[in-house]
């Protein structure tokens, strides 16, 4: 029996307890020495509130939205793949707690449900409901790529999160220990050959993930590759995975309609900041020109508050998903919902700030400024 879980840690402690370790230690990792994945977390914490006080703060109003859909708050579930290994249910449990909480949820091309059954399952029952975004791969066969991309359209998919830090995989290395592979009950369901479902093929004594991408997934990637995109679809197009302001106003120039500050959950290149560290930087280089949003290392409703303060429009939430898929299927993933809700209402209420359009830059400032307040 668990405890009562207050914090995304518990979910974590007690996930890695009921997970076989290779598909924890898979979840878990970050590429090489984990630095950034360490510094993820850590950034969050070289910020300090300045909160405003007297404001009647006796109501709180969450709601905000990505890409025009209205979503009941400023947190969404990332993009995290073969959620099946966490729980029978996968992914079709995480979009029924995105629908109760009334979010969204960015589905992974390397699902181990379908594109259509896991937005039926975010819409077949009554009550709140949330929005689907497909997270996209390009592939080096570019009929079946824009073949994920119709399916999403058809199924109603609001908008393309395109990857484009993952030219290979980066390397890590509790994954290469353990040889990671699909377990043999599970395959990346959107696909029908068993070799792109990652269901069958040889990996040697490498992580199986990596040689899947080196043989599947196009390292040509470039800005060409935007365009094409997004003359394919009519679905509003989001780059996932930018660091930089260079790359921030490359992307605006090539008309998407938004941009995800991402270091892939430090899981590409080590030594790359934490995404918190650069957000200000891609935010200012846009000039409103497209929504920024923010994924790594937000684990609690203080982390998301900052982030925002910092010009995020909303954050997306990966691992803390899979922890509490682990531990409880959907009710889990609603509590980690609910958990980060909580706590965004509470840090609100103390900052001062009584809806999102509320959150200003003035409510934060980097630890090093305030000894000389
Ligand atoms: C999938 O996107 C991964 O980082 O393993």
């Amino acid at each position: 029996m668990s405890g009562q879980r207050v914090c995304i840690s518990d979910f974590e402690d007690e996930a890695k307890r009921v997970l076989p370790k290779a598909i924890y230690d898979y979840y878990r990792s970050g590429a090489d020495q984990q630095q950034s994945l360490a510094d993820n977390t850590a950034a969050f914490n070289r910020w300090r509130f300045f909160p405003r006080v007297l404001r009647d703060v006796s109501t709180i109003d969450l709601s905000c939205s990505v890409l025009g859909q209205p979503i009941s708050m400023p947190v969404g579930v990332a993009a995290t793949a073969m959620q099946r290994m966490a729980h029978p249910d996968g992914e079709t449990a995480t979009a029924r707690a995105c629908r109760a909480a009334g979010t969204g949820m960015m589905l992974s091309s390397w699902a181990t449900s379908t594109i259509e059954e896991v937005m039926s399952a975010m819409t077949s029952s009554p009550g709140d409901s949330g929005v689907m975004w497909l997270q996209l791969y390009i592939y080096k066969d570019r009929d079946l790529t824009l073949s994920l991309v119709r399916r999403a359209e058809e199924a109603g998919y609001k908008g393309i999160f395109v990857t484009v830090d993952t030219p290979y995989l980066g390397r890590r290395w509790d994954d290469v220990r353990n040889r990671f592979k699909l377990p043999s009950h599970l395959s990346m369901s959107n696909f029908t050959s068993a070799t792109l479902a990652f269901s069958e093929g040889s990996y040697g004594n490498d992580s199986g993930l990596a040689v899947y991408v080196a043989k599947a997934i196009d390292p040509t990637l470039s800005w060409t590759d935007i365009t094409w995109l997004k003359k394919h679809t009519h679905l509003p197009v989001v780059v996932k995975g930018i660091l930089t302001a260079e790359d921030a106003i490359q992307a605006v120039d090539h008309g998407v309609n938004g941009i995800l500050v991402s270091n892939h959950g430090a899981r590409q290149l080590d030594g790359v900041p934490a995404t918190l560290d650069v957000l200000e930087d891609v935010v200012s280089a846009v000039q409103g020109r497209c929504e920024v949003y923010l994924d790594g290392g937000v684990r609690r409703g203080t982390d998301v508050l900052k982030a925002l303060a910092l010009g995020a429009k909303a954050v997306f939430i990966g691992r803390p998903v899979l922890w509490g898929l682990a531990c409880q299927g959907d009710q889990g993933v609603s509590e980690v919902l609910e958990l980060l809700r909580s706590e965004l209402r509470l840090a609100m209420a103390l900052a001062g700030c009584r809806s999102i359009s509320e959150i200003s830059r003035s409510i934060v400032r980097r630890v090093e400024f305030t000894s000389r307040i």
